[in-house]
């Protein structure tokens, strides 16, 4: 079977699909269960410099064909998850650290923290959909340019972004020109699709209770989206093609949907809600569901699949 070895920034993972932040990583013992299944990293859920709450309850749903969120950040603060990191060390697997703050100066003191941390890589999260009367940082691309500024410069671990969706080209491109300013080393894309309403017919009412309903949208819904943003960053960075590592999330649940990522671009690939149905046996399946495609198609890794895709 061809192995689906893979790396970031640097950084090798054993293969090529782990968890994506948020889902079932906020507290030592989640983190520990992906530590022992066959995901070959530890993402750990965005965290803020102190610890929240979120939002209240009912905030996630599963959908027919995926899940809606609208946790707001709950989480146990960036002390924390340092605390974490060093425990999480004797599983010999890649910690990856993602951040989230309300402003660049909270950018700053958790990039510090983490430089200094046993976490391998930082994900800086610009891209949040669900705190009332904040927009997605990385829609407003001065204020994501603040936070580089403030923050590309401490530390020599590869810091990466996690990114949300781009309808539009333009918007895609100055993103691009950011990336490559700031020499960022990895961007995981896409985060849920903000601003989705699902609605219960039976009670007449939305079926999340923060923001009127409104939530982060995932699963299946997102895939294409998710591709499309894999695939136009992945020449919109041509030329750094090597230096910017690619991980692709959005409506994976299978073998055969990583490797649509694989042929997009993408470098390793990330599982969410697919992860939240099936719980961590769904690393070792699919991974395993990967290396038989490779070695179906005669691939003698990912490295030689890698941004494929053909044209009509
Ligand atoms: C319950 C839940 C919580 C999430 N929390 C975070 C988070 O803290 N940080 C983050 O970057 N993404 C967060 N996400 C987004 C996921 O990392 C991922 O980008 C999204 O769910 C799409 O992947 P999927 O289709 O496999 O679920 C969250 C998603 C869910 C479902």
């Amino acid at each position: 079977m061809a192995a689906a070895k893979t790396e970031i920034a640097g950084v090798s993972l054993a293969c090529y699909v782990f968890n994506a932040s948020g889902v079932n990583d906020s507290t030592f013992e989640e983190l520990e269960a992906i530590a022992n299944s066959a995901s070959p990293a530890i993402m750990m859920k965005s965290c803020t410099p102190e610890p929240r709450k979120g939002n209240d309850k009912p905030r996630y749903s599963m959908l027919p064909y995926g899940s809606i969120q609208c946790m707001g950040l709950p989480n146990l603060g960036c002390k924390e998850y340092i605390r974490f990191a060093s425990k999480l060390k004797k599983y010999k697997k890649p910690i990856i650290a993602s951040i989230a703050g309300f402003c660049p100066g909270d950018y700053k003191i958790m990039c510090e923290a983490f430089q200094k941390s046993d976490a391998d890589l930082i994900e800086v999260n610009l891209s949040c959909p669900n705190i009332e009367g904040k927009s997605q940082i990385a829609y407003d691309t001065s204020l994501a340019e603040d936070i580089l500024a403030e923050i590309w410069k401490i530390g020599k671990k590869p810091i990466g972004l996690k990114l949300p969706p781009y309808y539009d080209y333009a918007n895609q491109e100055d993103m691009a020109e950011l990336i490559k300013r700031f020499n960022v080393s990895f961007i995981t894309c896409i985060n849920s699709i903000g601003n989705a309403l699902a609605i219960n017919p039976e009670t007449e009412t939305t079926m999340l209770k923060p923001k009127k309903g409104f939530g982060g949208l995932c699963g299946d819904y997102i895939k294409p989206i998710a591709l499309g943003n894999i695939r136009n960053f992945y020449e919109l960075l041509d030329k750094e093609k090597n230096k910017v590592s690619i991980i692709g999330v959005g409506g994976i649940k299978s073998g055969s949907d990583a490797f649509e990522f694989l042929l997009a671009g993408a470098d390793a690939v990330q599982v969410g809600t697919a992860f939240e149905r099936e719980g961590p046996s769904c690393f070792k399946r699919i991974n395993k569901e990967l290396e038989c495609i490779l070695g179906k198609k005669g691939y003698k890794g990912v490295q030689e699949a890698k941004g494929g895709l053909k044209y009509l």
